[in-house]
């Protein structure tokens, strides 16, 4: 009896039922325009209302089969008693969108944000699968507060060419030097070209969205093994669907983000993204997710915490593998199991109820060549995401030392400055660029507010002439960001950018510029003074075309690197509260 009345009064305070539970006019309204997709009355006597957030779009083609998802999810919410409507949030592909997906991610935020707290939702579960949609969607939800849980849409089939594997986004960068260096045809290419993209789903090298689905779930917002599963494989269906049941069970306990996503998860997460080799857009992303939760995470955790993690999983862009292999190896489970057995993974709260240490007890390796045990790892430990500090970036800028070269991990040269990607790249091929292969190439332009939208550049091309002299890798720095499928030995995200007058806006060709992975430090050798005198005759470029629009709202209020680049008026969490009805 007692129980009966704890469950009536739930579904009486339940949020959705301040729309459908409510009398008269209001009700009526609320109510009958649902109905015209032929639900009966039951639907709104007072079970949980779960919103389905889609970022399906056929123009975010690693997303275009989330509709197919979304179909799973909700055969889970009606088997549980939830009532599923879905709805779309926008979506942002990485490879159409211009001038980067990244200038939309605070956006997919905001609006899955009002979309969450306009409707009368209880729950919600959160769709996405290209790299900025999942971290969008965990900034909106953290910032709303519902109860949630996100189902990634899961990586493609390997990518196959000429017998071998290739990998979504890494190849592209290898054919593409293949070719300039005369080692590849125009045809051959061509036709690898079709051979990447083999099935529906995202990239499937451990770029942003692979290393983003993979963090969802250490963070402990995605249920246990979901990271992994190809988009095309029926267990992607099933977990779906199970998520669909389980977000009707987060309502009915209450359980929300702001439980989850604590800061001892934010340290499983970026200990998880040592051990997988991860994208160093992670680093970004956790950061504005944190920040949306009120946890206190800074730019030199990701360098503390995960120095005594070594990189377990051999994935592309940093190993040999790719998703589908890391799946039938026993996926994410089998190396936060490894972090527990090292005393490395706190005991947090997941999205099944359980803690993630209980959630992974039981998970088994299939194949130690993929995901390689503590003793035997890819890469030793510490060699994760460096966070580097100098004067040529006083407030941090990162390294991903899997992805770069030994030997040039302790450098120094000379600095060849482009103020632009373009300016670099009108250049690169011309058989007389002064330029040497222990220079350091500085790209500079690419930051939050400076491109805007801080994208994916900073891992510009080797100049063709060193290509064809046999020079893979060359000391590049950047404000932008690099492709989580890029390599390359590759300092990204300085801080504060040259757009805002920051030390890399004064460096100058022929400058000296020494880089010691080792001791963390980057830094130009030019005196405190003469950077002094430069500073003094620095101004701000004129941006006349970005003062209005998206842009100017970007330019105006994002943040730095270091910050998450999130947009300053939505950090912190605003909650499910609407103060006004709309009728
Ligand atoms: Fe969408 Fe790589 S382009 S995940
Ligand atoms: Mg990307």
């Amino acid at each position: 009896m007692a129980t009966d009345l704890t469950v009536s009064t739930m579904k009486a305070t339940r949020r959705s039922q301040q729309w459908f539970g409510a009398e008269g006019r209001s009700g009526m309204l609320y109510r009958s325009w649902v109905r015209n997709q032929g639900h009966g009355p039951e639907v709104f006597d007072g079970r949980p209302v779960i919103g389905i957030a889609s970022t399906w779009s056929e123009l975010a083609p690693c997303n275009a089969h989330l509709d197919r998802v979304a179909e799973a999810v909700r055969r889970g919410v009606w088997q549980a008693g939830g009532y599923p409507l879905v709805f779309p949030v926008m979506a942002t592909g990485e490879t159409l969108m211009r001038p980067t997906a990244m200038l939309y991610r605070n956006l997919v935020a905001l609006v899955g944000e009002e979309l969450m707290r306009a409707n009368p939702l209880d729950g919600v579960v959160l769709l996405a699968g290209c790299d900025k949609t999942t971290p969008g969607l965990l900034m909106a939800a953290a910032s709303v507060d519902l109860p949630a849980i996100m189902v990634t849409g899961g990586p493609m089939l390997n990518g196959k060419y000429q017998g071998g594997d290739v990998g979504s986004g890494t190849h592209v960068w290898k054919f593409e030097a293949e070719v300039k260096a005369g080692r590849m045809t125009e045809a051959e290419c061509a036709v690898a070209e079709g051979c990447m993209a083999r099935s529906n789903g995202h990239c499937m090298t451990m770029g942003t969205a692979s290393t983003m689905a993979c963090l969802a779930e250490a963070l402990g917002m995605q249920l246990p093994g979901s990271a992994t599963w190809p988009a095309v494989d029926s267990r992607r269906y099933e977990t779906a669907q199970s998520a669909g049941r389980r977000i009707v069970e987060l309502v009915e306990d209450d359980i929300r983000p702001s439980a989850i996503l604590t800061r001892g998860a934010f340290e499983n997460a970026i200990r998880a993204n040592a051990a997988i080799g991860g994208s160093t857009n992670a680093v970004i992303h956790l950061l504005a997710i944190a920040g949306r939760v009120g946890v206190d995470l800074s730019l030199d955790d990701f360098d503390h915490l995960v120095r005594q993690v070594p990189t377990l999983v051999d994935l592309m862009p940093s190993g040999r593998f790719l998703m589908e292999d890391f799946c039938y190896a026993g996926g994410l489970p089998v190396v936060l199991r490894r972090l527990a057995e090292a005393g490395l993974l706190n005991e947090e709260l997941t999205v099944t109820g359980e803690t993630m240490g209980r959630n992974v007890a039981g998970a088994t390796c299939w194949n130690d060549e993929v995901i390689r045990t503590w003793a035997a790892p890819l890469q030793p430990a510490g060699s994760g995401t460096a966070v580097l500090r100098g004067n040529l970036c006083p407030d941090g800028a990162v390294l991903k030392q899997s992805a770069a070269s030994e030997h040039l991990l302790v450098h120094e040269g000379r600095a060849v400055v482009f103020d632009s990607p373009e300016e670099y790249h009108a250049v690169c091929d011309d058989e007389d660029l002064d330029v040497a292969a222990d220079d350091v190439i500085v790209v500079r332009g690419a930051g939050p507010k400076g491109y805007p939208g801080m994208p994916e550049v900073a891992n510009v091309p080797i100049p063709t002439r060193l290509l064809k002299q046999g020079v893979t890798d060359m000391v590049r720095i950047s404000d932008g960001r690099m492709s989580g499928t890029g390599f390359g030995t590759v300092v990204l995200h300085v801080s504060p950018e040259a757009a805002v007058g920051g030390p890399l806006a004064l460096v100058r060709t022929g400058d000296r510029i020494r880089l010691d992975v080792p001791a963390r430090t980057l830094d130009v050798l030019v005196s405190h003074e003469e950077l002094g005198r430069r500073t003094a005759g620095w101004a701000a470029q004129a941006r006349p075309e970005d003062r209005s629009g998206y842009r100017w709202l970007y330019r105006e209020h994002v943040l730095q690197a270091d910050a998450g680049a999130d947009f300053d008026f939505l950090v912190g969490s605003r909650g499910d509260a609407v103060p006004r009805d709309s009728h």
